[in-house]
């Protein structure tokens, strides 16, 4: 029986590290082709030479999902050169938290660009070709930021509510055109996203918070889950957090 995911062409952003790069791998092993971007081009090529050397499909495209041409012309690149985008993966995303008392407006600046822009620009790149197949999956990775809120959170937050109701109207939306939409919001996952934190305070919080993360792999088990429905099944919002994870 086929897996649904043999095959699939599936462009990742984000996939330089953390929760895009284990999809990556782990989707093909799995069969999948896979169109690796974010801005960091020399880990993307190493992921991709590895992913080819053994047997599985990958391209890497260096893109910054702030930038609406390039996004464009990463979805473009990838149907050019496989033939079709089946899965947009909507995942590239940074965490500078801090109180919004502290202005850090730069910051502030940086996560709506990429984490809320950057999705949409995923999706107005990946939409028309998946209009045109009458077929397709959006993937946005929110986060359980998404459905709380904690103090120093609140611009992140708001990212992440911000890519739920994006998905929502997304999802009534593309009914006609048989593509499916799936948010995932993960709890927290062993990634280098503390690392966007410059706050020593919020930084030491987060670093407990992080005892308990689970391994990058559960957010690509999540992935394989939504995509390997049958295509009448549509999964649309995955939530999951450490078993140990109280917020
Ligand atoms: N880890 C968690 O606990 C957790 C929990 C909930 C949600 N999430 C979400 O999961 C997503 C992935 O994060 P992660 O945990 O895997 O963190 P990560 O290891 O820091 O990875 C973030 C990825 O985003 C890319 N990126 C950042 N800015 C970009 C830009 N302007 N253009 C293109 N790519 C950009 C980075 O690549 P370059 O720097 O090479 O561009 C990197 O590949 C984010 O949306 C995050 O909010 C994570």
């Amino acid at each position: 029986m086929s897996n649904n995911i043999e095959g699939k062409i599936v462009v990742i952003t984000g996939a330089s590290s953390g929760l895009g790069e284990a999809t990556a791998r782990h989707l093909s092993s799995l069969g999948a082709g896979v169109v690796l971007a974010a801005r960091r081009i020399d880990r993307l090529e190493t992921l991709a030479g590895e992913v080819n050397s053994k047997g599985g499909r990958a391209l890497a495209i260096a893109t910054d999902v702030t930038n609406c041409s390039q996004v464009k012309s990463l979805v473009d690149r990838a149907v050019q050169a496989f033939g079709r985008i089946d899965v947009m993966i909507n995942n590239a995303g940074l965490m500078p938290l801090s109180p919004l008392e502290r202005l850090k407006i730069d910051d502030w600046d940086r996560m709506i660009d990429v984490n809320i822009k950057g999705v949409l620009y995923g999706i107005a790149a990946a939409l028309p070709y998946m209009k045109q197949q009458k077929s397709g999956h959006i993937i946005n990775v929110s986060s359980v930021a998404g459905h709380k809120i904690r103090q120093g959170g609140a611009v992140y937050s708001a990212t992440k509510h911000a890519v739920r109701a994006l998905s929502e109207g997304l999802r009534m939306e593309v009914k006609p055109y048989n593509i499916r939409t799936t948010i995932i919001s993960p709890g927290a996952v062993a990634t280098e996203l503390p690392d966007s934190i410059s706050e020593p305070d919020i930084a030491e919080i987060m670093r407990k918070v992080y005892e308990s993360a689970v391994p990058a792999d559960s957010f690509a088990r999540a992935v394989v889950f939504a995509m390997s429905q049958p295509d009448n099944m549509d999964v649309n919002e995955i939530l999951f957090r450490p078993t140990l994870q109280e917020f």
